[in-house]
């Protein structure tokens, strides 16, 4: 199984909001769905993507979507926006669940049976890296990790680097994604 999990420091936490850029950069975390789980014509069914939004009105809020269980969707930004102010509103969609777990809490339970890496420039070359079956990657938005949760998450795993290149955090999952199809 393959998880992402993306650590919105602002991403709203309620469906009152206008547009998905103006919310705490939903539309960064709609990107990052898109990345996650679309290929042409299909969906990736070993991905799940953990976000964490710690935005207002009532951080944190922790959104799991599951590839075996999406469907009724598509892959626009317009689409993903509209599922997630309906999730966000406490409506059902299929691969879409809500709680209220923190990032720390999440991170220790995926490393129970995950290798957990955290996405930094600076960490260990992907390419020197055996990637193995269960792999839980941790991103930060537009703004990075905060310090405090980085160095919770790397009490369980260690970083890991895609290149001196600053990439957005969508790119890097496509990138994952794409190291993890030629390896598994
Ligand atoms: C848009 S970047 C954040 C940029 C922010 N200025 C920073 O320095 O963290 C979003 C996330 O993508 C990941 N990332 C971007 N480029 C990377 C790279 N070359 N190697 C590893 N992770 C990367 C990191 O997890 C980062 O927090």
């Amino acid at each position: 199984m393959r998880h992402f999990i993306l650590f919105s420091r602002q991403g709203f936490t309620s469906s009152n909001f206008k547009n998905l850029r103006d919310s705490g950069r939903l539309d960064l975390v709609s990107h990052c769905i898109i990345s996650s789980f679309f290929l042409s014509h299909k969906t990736r069914k070993d991905v799940t993507l953990h976000i964490i939004l710690n935005g207002p009105p009532n951080p944190p809020l922790y959104i799991k979507i599951e590839g075996s269980k999406l469907y009724d969707t598509r892959t626009d930004e317009e689409t993903i926006g509209i599922i997630l102010k309906n999730v966000l509103s406490n409506n059902k969609h299929p691969g879409f669940e809500i709680s209220k777990k923190s990032f720390q809490e999440l991170i220790k339970e995926l490393s129970e049976e995950n290798e957990i890496y955290v996405l930094e420039e600076k960490g260990e070359l992907i390419e020197n890296i055996r990637l193995k079956d269960n792999v839980a990657f941790v991103l930060g938005d537009q703004v990075g990790l905060p310090k405090k949760e980085e160095l919770f998450a790397l009490r369980y795993g260690k970083k890991i680097s895609l290149g001196k290149t600053v990439y957005l955090a969508a790119d890097c999952i496509t990138i994952l994604n794409y190291n993890l199809d030629k390896v598994l």
